[in-house]
């Protein structure tokens, strides 16, 4: 972290956003980078998009919200232009949205959005972050939907951050990490900086997981007109989110509107002292 940043106002600013971030559903693959790690992956995003427009392809972690607040309290000096989340889950792009607009972040905003789906068109961003299903079970082919969407955020121009798992005894992770270089690099990308080993996660069935930053950038004159379409070969879905979970909910839907920083109703009753002492 550089040393000008004052580390307690920027754990805090952190928190604040944890605060607000939706229970994690397993099921998507929603499992939660934890806090000091955020603090220091939302100041390399800062740097690395700073005055850019970026793209995030889903992000649970939050660490969208945690660049544009840390950027408006000024606790970190610079920051993108603009941020727009992409993500399915309705919770997450509401508190996005809710948090934006009660700290007054007019650089932030989230929209719905399934990857499987075709990429909304009408504008190129400058880069895109990702931190999608790792892939495990389908040899990263998840990862690579996610890495496509945000290729096609940038009109095939730019720079991607792409956080997926990386551990030193797993066979699964170096066979993605190939996998999602070769996918790449048949779009006219190639790794300009690699990141090992940097995460960790509120995992419980694997704490020691890592994960990396991949970075990709564009080829000169990689840049083309974008004809997004949406998924029909099932074949690519298969084990999308773990063995056996394909694909099958369009988007999660917010029940009600819940402030996440309480306690829910649904998780405790009270008993009530009786009148009149015993
Ligand atoms: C799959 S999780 C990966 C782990 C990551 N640490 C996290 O929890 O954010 C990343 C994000 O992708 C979103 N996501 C999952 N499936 C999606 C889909 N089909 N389209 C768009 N977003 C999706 C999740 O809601 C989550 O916010």
């Amino acid at each position: 972290m550089a040393p000008e940043i004052d580390l307690k106002a920027a754990i805090n600013a952190v928190s604040d956003v944890i605060q607000n971030r939706p229970r994690p559903i397993r099921e998507f693959d929603q499992i939660y980078m934890k806090a000091g790690d955020m603090v220091m992956q939302s100041e390399l995003v800062a740097s690395w998009a700073a005055g850019k427009q970026l793209a995030f392809i889903g992000d649970g972690d939050a660490i969208s919200v945690c660049v544009a607040y840390l950027h408006a309290r000024e606790i970190i000096g610079y920051g993108p232009s603009r941020i727009i989340v992409y993500d399915f889950d309705e919770r997450i792009v509401g508190a996005i949205n809710r948090f934006a607009d009660r700290e007054r972040l007019a650089t932030l905003e989230g929209k719905l959005y399934n990857c499987l789906d075709e990429f909304p068109s009408g504008r190129y961003f400058d880069c895109f972050y990702t931190n999608p299903p790792w892939g495990a079970s389908n040899d990263g082919e998840s990862v690579n939907l996610f890495v496509e969407r945000g290729i096609e955020a940038l009109g095939y121009e730019g720079e991607g951050l792409v956080v997926i798992a990386d551990d030193e005894e797993l066979a699964w992770p170096k066979v993605v990490l190939g996998k999602v270089q070769t996918f790449a690099a048949a779009k006219g990308f190639f790794v300009s900086r690699m990141m090992p080993r940097l995460h960790e996660y509120h995992l419980d069935d694997n704490p020691n997981l890592k994960s990396c930053n991949l970075i990709f950038t564009s080829l000169p004159g990689n840049g083309r007109e974008v004809v997004s379409m949406p998924i029909v070969d099932l074949g690519r879905l298969e084990n999308f989110y773990g063995l056996a979970q394909q694909p099958r909910v369009r988007y999660v839907r917010e029940r009600k509107r819940v402030d996440y920083g309480m306690a829910s109703d649904a998780e405790y009753a009270f008993e009530y002292i009786k009148d009149g002492g015993d």
